[in-house]
């Protein structure tokens, strides 16, 4: 825990020793104030420093590393670019210092008071903004979990009306882990755009595959036995249907969020032959996440009993997405799940 009445920490940076001391003495009541006298050993302080100092004082011609070189791989570093800096030099400056953006600048020879004014100043706001922004992520995570309670019941009322076997959501999440999981640990094909799209993104939106089924009436849901041509015609809108709730609920969102939530919405019905609906797209043009819940989907269908067939065996199940490979499914994501078919057994006889 960070101690919250100890003073804050500034950095003073000047190769002249004399300039150092005054600008200690002016800060030191108010400040803890730590010093460097060139650039780079200004940037090992930075590194090595806890917490991080409020404010630097910088002066711009020094040996070694000047003042603007040091402020520039500052810039670069995520750690040290929010650190406001003031420069402190000569006034034929100014404008080099601001325009590299400095936050504010003192030239030399500078009047104790002003420095002290400026600083606190500048320390204020730079406090200020932190508290913003603080407040800024705090509100945009508890906006974040509310959507998510949204999204996730609305998951379980599709559950509740479709009278899919229990849990159908809950081990399509799992699975799709199981699998992202094991393309990652093993380097399969997909690894390194899995890890960049984000697993925890991804398990999070197959929840919502068939949220669209909420505009599909009853009687077409709920039929027991096989749907006719215009009832499978409204039955494959829940793919579009899916993608408009998705774009209206989430559309001032995380927009990796969004985009996996759409896709999976739309797209967790398009084969890999091009054969699917709802716009019959083919092989690496379905979005990679809509792929893998599509095969996921199906296995859990297939190892499920419902009101209108009896659950197959694991090993048909799994017999039946191999004779899909390359035809319904992604055929690197079919050779993925089969060398995981034990663990995808496991996970549907944990959670029925
Ligand atoms: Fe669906
Ligand atoms: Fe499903």
């Amino acid at each position: 825990m960070p101690d919250t009445n100890a003073p804050e920490t500034v950095l003073v940076v000047d190769d002249i020793e004399l300039n150092l001391m005054i600008l200690e003495e002016i800060l030191q009541d108010t400040y803890k104030v730590i010093s460097a006298d060139n650039g780079i050993e200004a940037l090992e302080v930075l590194h090595r420093v806890k917490p991080l100092p409020k404010l630097i004082l910088l002066d711009l011609y020094m040996p070694r590393m000047n003042g603007l070189a040091m402020f520039e791989l500052m810039k670069a570093d995520e750690a040290l670019k929010r650190i406001p800096v003031i420069f402190i030099t000569s006034s034929d400056s100014e404008t080099e210092a601001l325009s590299a953006g400095a936050v504010d600048f003192i030239s030399k020879p500078f009047l104790p008071e002003i420095v002290k004014l400026r600083v606190q100043n500048q320390i204020k706001l730079k406090n200020y903004s932190d508290s913003l922004e603080e407040m800024v992520a705090k509100k945009a995570a508890e906006i974040t979990a509310t959507l998510d309670n949204i999204l996730q019941s609305m998951a379980n009322i599709i559950e509740y009306r479709n009278l899919e076997s229990g849990s159908h959501v809950k081990r399509t999440q799992f699975f799709s882990k199981a699998l992202i999981d094991h393309i990652i640990a093993k380097g399969l094909p997909y690894s390194k755009e899995l890890k960049e799209m984000g697993p925890d993104i991804i398990v999070k939106s197959v929840a919502l595959h068939d949220v669209g089924k909420i505009g599909i009436p009853d009687k077409i849901l709920l039929k027991p036995g096989k749907l006719d041509h215009d009832e499978f015609e409204i039955m494959k809108t829940h793919t579009t249907i899916g993608k408009q709730i998705i774009e209206s609920v989430l559309s001032n969102t995380e927009a990796v969020y969004l985009q996996h939530c759409r896709d999976i919405c739309y797209c967790h019905h398009e084969r890999f032959d091009g054969k699917g609906y709802p716009q019959g797209i083919a092989g690496t043009d379905i979005p990679l996440p809509a792929r893998l819940l599509a095969l996921v989907d199906v296995y859990d269908a297939l190892v499920s009993a419902r009101v209108y067939k009896s659950a197959f065996s694991y090993s048909n199940a799994m017999q039946i997405i191999f004779e899909g490979r390359g035809i319904q499914f992604d055929p690197q994501l079919v050779d993925a799940v089969v060398m995981i078919q034990d663990e995808f057994e496991v996970i549907s006889q944990r959670l029925l």
